[in-house]
């Protein structure tokens, strides 16, 4: 088993110089002290940022030498970079926008170019230290870009990405004008986790939205792949805040506050500077608090850690100065010679300290206006042994979604939040209890080691399906196998599906016309007079003639109801009547006009209502409710409802694909038959080829074929592959033996 390479922006290791001498700080913030947990545990590696700016080859030199005993690989970033990159694009675009604050982004092109070329800097880090076997784990937006780019290298490698903050709603994440790139570069990853459910489905509604992409539960299907989507809510290490309780240093601490606090009860927030963390609107209520209820004045203290971050940046300038002066507003007006209303501290603290604070403190207060986990006040309920203490918390933090004992609240409702503050500090103790017990069993269960081992098990587990390498996929020794068969036929059959199957499935339509490369591919098997080419569709027989009329070959339109023979006229195989179409035409019309986008076509012997080119959340929706009615409207009639990619097809029952190839096979004997395709409607065609040659289904989806391949790409390679007639000369058919072969089968697994 290989190693596990996690790359974030930031290492768990903060590197400063002072004095000629380099000092190592743990950095703040969720991810590095969640993941800094567990890192270590194998010989697992971390590459990112180590925090400084430096020029200097000897002081780079010195540094990842340190950092390489702590198994941590530095990328260095220039001055420009990091004001770029990481101040610019990820700071002041993606973190607002992620966190429902676009109106703070400011979309500078520039940024964006530093965020690209930064991601390819990322990535030939981690391709200078990637081995086949390896696991690559990476960690939250400033990286958006890579898994792909990681990916355009290393086909086969095993990509993991979570991102660490909230996935916006579309509506939101489209504002973004490099939307389209960071989702590409994103569904580079075969696994992609998100804290909250809410976050993974947002995800899935930006993919199918604006990459027009199919998903189904959990996955997004792409040409060739498939890339899980899922929550894994991220825990704490319990067992750390556990052992902090009894540690000397912090008992120490906690005997300081006692003498400081006595009789005055505390309320903590501790927090990095951050816009996204409700600090001015937590001040705003601690003054309603004071003001309403003159009687809690001297009985509590609001004890407040913001953590110096992003300080760079001019919106968390801005917010530093402004929590300056609303907390020294409000100490100014109700301070007394003994009694500060609000203790504030700009500036990090040992985790000794923040233990000793967890313990003693009364309250917890957690109300981010967003946060995608938030670990502060799970620390907070790891660190209770006497399981009593109150925790208020935003209902906009994912962990508002696990700890449902805590008192939630909008974090935008000042007087919701004062009054949370008096309910909390005035909580019957056996109350407090009851709560903070339930929610200790939760942290301590679903802590960070679970969620680290989950996300990795989840990739293990992905591998087949993901990186799709199936038994009966059509590999170098199948193609190689059809091939063989093919050259050693006298008479050949091959029937082949449009849409999806030898071009791209397209959202328009009108736009599938087929290119020159796949009519020379066409002319190639039809210029072979052993072959029978059939080109079989769904669609009108108007269009395949415009298509395909020019060439030699036969077609088959609308699933069967018509038929050309090459050279011959198109004929159809039905007469039977059509009424219900003037019935059923009018009831598809209004579906239409329900999802804008959908459209309803009517061939000569059915009726398709598609919608790949309508908003895929609404036209699902319709498209299920559509078949519902027509099933009940259609019950005595001889009908038949296919339901396709995208489309919903009505038609006179006993029409289908495999009703026509059967036909085809059964006209005349042909030693070799292969029939390829890609939707539903052809598994029709896979029945009944089957026991008599060679399917081959193009990507994943369960089916009666024998063979997948990934993409339309690989089936015209495949086509292509087989040896024309005017490569294989004439005195290759006299040599070659002609075996007919009877029966056709799955290859026996590898
Ligand atoms: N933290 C810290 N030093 C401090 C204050 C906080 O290391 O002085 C840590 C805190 O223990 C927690 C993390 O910073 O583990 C904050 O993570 P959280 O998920 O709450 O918020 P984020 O900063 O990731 O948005
Ligand atoms: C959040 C982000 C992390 C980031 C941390 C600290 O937790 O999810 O990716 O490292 O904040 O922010 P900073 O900008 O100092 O790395």
């Amino acid at each position: 088993m290989g190693k596990c390479i996690i790359i974030s922006n930031r290492l768990p290791v903060k590197v400063s110089r002072a004095d000629g001498k380099y000092s190592f700080q743990p950095s703040e913030g969720g991810l590095a002290t969640g993941l800094g947990s567990v890192y270590k545990k194998q010989n697992n590696i971390w590459i990112g940022w180590p925090g400084l700016f430096t020029d200097d080859l000897q002081q780079k030199k010195q540094i990842s030498q340190a950092l390489l005993e702590q198994q941590l690989f530095p990328v260095f970033l220039t001055a420009e970079e990091i004001n770029q990159y990481y101040e610019g694009f990820s700071n002041e675009i993606l973190w607002p926008v992620f966190h429902y604050m676009s109106t703070y982004a400011r979309y500078e092109n520039s940024y964006w170019e530093y965020y690209v070329s930064v991601n390819k800097k990322f990535a030939d880090a981690v391709l200078n230290i990637y081995q086949p076997g390896d696991t690559i784990w990476i960690h939250d937006y400033h990286l958006l870009l890579l898994p792909q780019l990681i990916r355009q290298s290393k086909q086969d490698a095993v990509i993991g990405f979570f991102q660490h903050i909230p996935f916006p709603s579309f509506e939101l994440f489209r504002l973004l004008p490099w939307r389209k790139e960071l989702l590409e570069g994103l569904l580079g990853a075969d696994l992609i986790g998100f804290h909250t459910y809410d976050d993974a489905r947002h995800f899935l509604g930006a993919a199918s939205h604006i990459l027009s992409l199919n998903t189904s539960l959990n996955t997004v299907m792409i040409e060739d792949r498939k890339v899980a989507v899922e929550a894994f809510p991220m825990g704490i290490d319990d067992k750390k805040f556990t052992m902090l309780i009894n540690d000397r240093e912090v008992q120490k601490n906690i005997q300081h506050l006692k003498s400081t606090f006595s009789g005055v009860e505390m309320i903590l927030t501790i927090d990095r500077l951050d816009y996204s963390k409700g600090i001015l609107q937590r001040l705003q209520a601690f003054d309603l608090l004071l003001e309403h209820r003159p009687d809690w004045r001297e009985k509590v203290s609001l004890y407040m850690i913001v953590v110096p971050s992003r300080d760079t940046v001019p919106m968390y300038r801005d917010l530093r100065n402004e929590i300056d002066k609303l907390s020294g507003n409000i100490n100014a007006r109700y301070r007394t010679n003994t009694w500060h209303p609000i203790n504030y501290f700009y500036r990090s603290f040992p985790v000794e300290m923040l233990s000793a604070l967890y313990q003693f403190a009364n309250v917890c207060l957690v109300t981010p206006m967003r946060d995608g986990m938030n670990l502060v006040c799970k620390e907070f309920i790891a660190s209770r042994p006497q399981s009593d203490g109150v925790l208020i918390l935003s209902e906009m933090a994912g962990a508002a979604k696990e700890l449902t004992d805590a008192i939630i609240v909008n974090p935008n409702n000042i007087a919701e939040l004062s009054q949370a503050m008096i309910k909390a500090l005035s909580m019957p103790e056996e109350d407090q209890k009851r709560s903070m017990q339930r929610m200790q069993e939760l942290v301590r269960k679903y802590n960070v080691q679970h969620w680290a081992s989950s996300f990795m098990q989840r990739m293990e587990d992905l591998e087949p399906a993901t990186v799709v390498t199936p038994a009966n996929q059509v590999s170098f020794l199948s193609s190689q196998y059809i091939r063989n068969r093919y050259v050693r036929a006298k008479k050949r059959l091959i029937m082949l599906d449009y849409d999806g199957t030898l071009v791209s499935f397209t959202t328009d339509i009108n736009a599938a016309s087929p290119d020159d490369a796949l009519l020379e591919i066409l002319q190639d098997l039809v210029d072979d007079d052993r072959n029978k080419v059939v080109i079989i569709s769904g669609r009108p027989h108007t269009i395949l003639e415009k298509w395909f009329g020019h060439m030699h070959i036969d077609m088959v339109a609308e699933h069967g109801v018509w038929v050309k023979k090459a050279g011959k006229n198109w004929e159809s195989s039905l007469k039977e009547s059509n009424t219900w179409k003037k019935q059923l035409l009018p009831i598809l019309q209004v579906y239409s006009d329900r999802a804008p986008g959908a459209f309803t076509e009517e061939k000569s012997q059915s009726l398709a209502w598609h919608y790949r080119g309508a908003d895929p959340a609404t036209a699902e929706v319709k498209a299920n409710e559509l078949m519902r009615n027509i099933r009940y409207l259609i019950a005595d009639q001889p009908l038949h409802i296919l339901q396709g990619s995208k489309v919903i097809e009505i038609k006179n029952s006993g029409i289908n694909k495999g009703k026509a190839a059967l036909a085809y096979i059964n006209d005349a004997t042909y030693h070799f038959i292969l029939a390829i395709g890609d939707d539903v409607t052809d598994e029709d065609m896979f029945m009944a080829v089957k026991a008599h040659g060679i399917t081959v289904k193009i990507g994943n989806r369960k089916t009666e074929a024998a063979y997948n391949c990934n993409s339309y790409k690989e089936a015209r390679q495949l086509l292509h592959s087989l040896p024309s007639r005017h490569l294989l000369s004439k005195w290759l058919d006299k040599l070659i033996h002609i075996v007919p072969y009877p029966e056709f089968g799955r290859e026996s697994k590898k």
